[in-house]
């Protein structure tokens, strides 16, 4: 798929078919994760993917977001910050954030390439996720993926306008200065 046409097509989906999507698809869609920028090179996230129907139903507790239970699949992505925070310190604790936003952007557009549909879901209690999956406590998790096939169609978000995140040289400069070119 068209890269342009992954990133702009991407988009949230909270209502699943009940048709099963093949976890080998879901496999190799984690597997892009792997080739996202960490810090170090110290690859900080794991993925759980997670097919039991009764632990499915205690992530959507936990979520408080029932539409999760109606996936087959939901894909869990965890940080273990340990050897990032080794080598950077106070530092490492952001740099965990940040890799993991970049390594699970990387699955967001694989997944839309594989015409699998998902939902960021960023908002839980983490002690019952942890509960449910047995996860450490050292162990973050960064957010749920319930994996499955759009029902209908999902009205597109309206996205922010270009202008309006755009600044040159300085915080809230809107112009560009102009170039200065060498006359010859
Ligand atoms: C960090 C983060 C947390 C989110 N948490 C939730 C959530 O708990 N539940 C939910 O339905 N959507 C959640 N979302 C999805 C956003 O609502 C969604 O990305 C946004 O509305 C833009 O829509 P789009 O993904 O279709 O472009 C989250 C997204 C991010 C990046």
């Amino acid at each position: 798929m068209n890269l342009n046409k992954a990133i702009q097509n991407r988009h949230s989906t909270r209502r699943f078919t009940s048709k099963k999507p093949d976890w080998r698809d879901i496999i190799e869609c984690i597997d892009s994760a792997r080739y996202a920028p960490m810090a170090g090179n110290i690859f900080s996230l794991k993925f759980i993917v997670v097919n039991d129907k009764e632990k499915i139903q205690k992530l959507a507790d936990a979520a408080q977001q029932h539409f999760i239970a109606q996936a087959h699949y939901v894909v869990v992505a965890c940080t273990n910050p340990s050897r990032t925070i080794n080598s950077y310190e106070e530092q490492g604790g952001k740099f965990c954030r940040q890799q993991a936003g970049a390594a699970i952007q990387n699955f967001l557009l694989k997944i839309q390439e594989a015409k699998l549909a998902t939902c960021w879901v960023g908002h839980f209690v983490e002690e019952q996720i942890k509960k449910a999956l047995q996860i450490p406590e050292d162990i973050q998790v960064e957010a749920i993926f319930p994996i499955g096939y759009e029902l209908g169609k999902t009205e597109k978000r309206r996205k922010i306008d270009f202008d309006s995140i755009l600044y040159f040289d300085k915080y809230k400069n809107k112009k560009m200065n102009k170039i200065k070119t060498l006359d010859v």
